[in-house]
C-alpha cells in the first residue's frame, strides 16, 4: 500500500485539499492523511505538498504510424498537405520503426496520457501497441474511393480487424475507422460499419475537416476536383453527406474534426451515439480553421492531438493550451476546468476504458503536476495547471511509478 499526500486532489470533478489517496493497483481510499495512516500504518507515504494529483489523460485520436514526421509534410493548407502525405508516405512509414513507435508511446505516457484511440492504416504497429502499457482502442482504418479496388481494400481491413480482435484484452480493443466520406466508397463504408455493428466496436471517422471536403461533397468542386481527376480519375464524390451519415445511426461513433459540418449534419448525428473529437492544433496547422463549439453543442465533444503528421507534439497539455487560446471567448477559468474534465474522465468514458478519475476502486493511474507556489485562488487551479505544466513530474500506471 502507498499513500500520496498532495496539495490538491483533482478528481477531476472536484478539487480536494487536506486529502490523501491510498492505493495499490487500484485506489483504495481517499481521506485525510491522518485517517489513512491510521488505517494503513505500514503504507509508504509519498509527500507531494507542492503538487496536484490528477487522473491521467485519454487522447482519442492519434496516428502513431506517422510519428517519424517533424517537418516532412507540408503545413498551411489541406490539399498541399494531402499531396505531401501521398508523396512522402513510402519513406515516412518505414522511418517510424520500432524505436520510433516506442519513443512516441513513451512521450505519451511521460506527458500524462495512458489511454489512446490509435488510427491504424497499415497494422504494422499492432503488436507493439497491444504489448504497451497504454490502454489502446485500435481503430483499423478502411480507405478507398475507387470501386475497382474495393475488394482488395476490404480484405486488407478485415484481415487487420480480425488480427487486432485476437489481441483484445482489458487494455486493447479492436475498432473500425472509416477514413472519410471523400475517400471511402459508400459500399465499402457500409460493409465496414456492418462489421463494427456485429462486433459492437466503436467507429472513428474524419468528417468535414476542410473547406475543400465541403466543396467536393456538396458541389463536386474546389481543390479536390483536380486531386480526384489527376490521381484517381474521378469526377464525382463517392458519397452524399446525408446518405453517408445515415450509415452511422446504429454504431457508437467518434466524428473527428467537423470544422465544416453544417447544422443539418449536426442534427442528424444528434440522433445517434456520436462524440466529436476536436483537434485544434491539427486544424490550425492544416489551415482548416476553428471548430465552432457553440454550433456543435447538441453533441458532446472532447479533445485529441491527432498524429505527428499534423501536430508537433502528442502532449495533451499542449493541446489544452492551444484550445484555451483558440476559443478565446470562453471564460479562461471555466473553460480550463471543462478541458481537463474532458481530457481525463470524459475521454476515458468515450473510449470505454476505466480511468480518468481519482475515485475509490478506480485504477491507480494518476499524474502528479507542480502547483505554482504562489497560487492564491484555488478556483483557478485548472487554469494554472494548463498554463504552467510542460510535463507531469510523475505518472503512475495501475499503482506503479512509470519509468522507475
Ligand atoms: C483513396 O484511396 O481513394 C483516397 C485516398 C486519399 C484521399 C482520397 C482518396
Ligand atoms: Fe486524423
Amino acid at each position: 500500500m502507498q499513500i500520496i499526500n498532495p496539495r490538491f486532489v483533482v478528481t477531476p470533478h472536484e478539487v480536494l485539499s487536506h486529502t490523501a489517496v491510498a492505493f495499490e493497483e487500484k485506489i483504495v481510499a481517499i481521506d485525510t492523511l491522518a485517517n489513512l495512516t491510521k488505517s494503513y500504518p505500514n503504507a509508504k507515504v509519498i509527500e507531494a505538498k507542492e503538487q496536484a494529483l490528477l487522473p491521467t489523460f485519454a487522447n482519442p485520436h492519434v496516428h502513431l504510424e506517422f510519428s517519424a514526421n517533424q517537418a516532412t509534410l507540408s503545413y498551411g493548407e489541406f490539399l498541399p498537405w494531402l499531396y505531401s502525405v501521398i508523396e512522402h508516405r513510402e519513406e515516412l512509414l518505414p522511418r517510424c520503426d520500432k524505436q520510433c513507435l516506442q519513443n512516441a508511446i513513451n512521450a505519451l505516457i511521460t506527458s500524462g496520457t495512458t489511454t489512446i484511440g490509435q488510427i491504424s492504416s497499415y497494422g504494422e504497429e499492432m503488436e507493439i501497441c497491444a504489448a504497451s502499457k497504454l490502454n489502446i482502442y485500435y481503430f483499423n482504418e478502411i480507405i478507398g474511393s475507387n470501386p475497382a479496388a474495393a475488394d482488395v481494400m476490404y480484405a486488407s481491413f478485415l484481415d487487420r480487424f480480425f488480427q487486432s480482435k485476437k489481441l483484445e484484452s482489458e487494455s486493447f480493443k479492436a475498432g473500425v475507422a472509416i477514413h472519410s466520406p471523400y475517400s471511402v466508397h459508400y459500399i465499402l463504408a457500409k460493409k465496414a460499419l456492418e462489421i463494427a455493428k456485429k462486433h459492437e466496436s466503436i467507429v472513428s471517422v474524419h468528417y468535414m475537416e476542410s473547406k475543400a471536403e465541403r466543396e467536393w461533397i456538396d458541389n463536386a468542386n474546389g481543390p479536390f476536383k483536380e486531386f480526384f481527376a489527376k490521381l484517381l480519375n474521378q469526377s464525382r464524390p463517392v458519397n452524399e453527406s446525408e446518405r453517408f451519415l445515415q450509415l452511422f445511426q446504429e454504431t457508437k461513433n467518434l466524428f473527428v474534426h467537423m470544422v465544416w459540418a453544417n447544422e443539418k449534419e449536426i442534427e442528424l448525428l444528434h440522433n445517434s451515439d456520436t462524440t466529436i473529437i476536436h483537434c485544434p492544433i491539427s486544424n490550425r496547422l492544416l489551415g482548416n480553421g476553428v471548430l465552432d463549439l457553440e454550433k456543435i453543442k447538441p453533441l458532446p465533444y472532447t479533445l485529441a492531438t491527432d498524429g505527428l503528421s499534423s501536430n508537433y507534439s502528442l502532449n495533451m497539455f499542449e493541446e489544452m493550451r492551444a484550445a484555451l487560446f483558440v476559443h478565446a471567448h470562453y471564460h479562461a477559468k471555466e473553460f480550463a476546468k471543462e478541458l481537463i474534465t474532458k481530457a481525463t474522465a470524459f475521454s476515458h468514458e468515450v473510449l470505454g476504458f476505466r480511468g480518468g478519475v481519482i475515485a475509490k476502486g478506480a485504477p491507480a493511474t494518476m499524474q502528479l503536476v507542480s502547483v505554482p507556489k504562489d497560487l492564491v485562488r484555488e478556483d483557478e487551479l485548472f487554469l494554472h495547471i494548463i498554463l504552467h505544466t510542460q510535463l507531469p513530474q510523475k505518472v503512475y500506471i495501475k499503482g506503479e511509478l512509470y519509468g522507475k
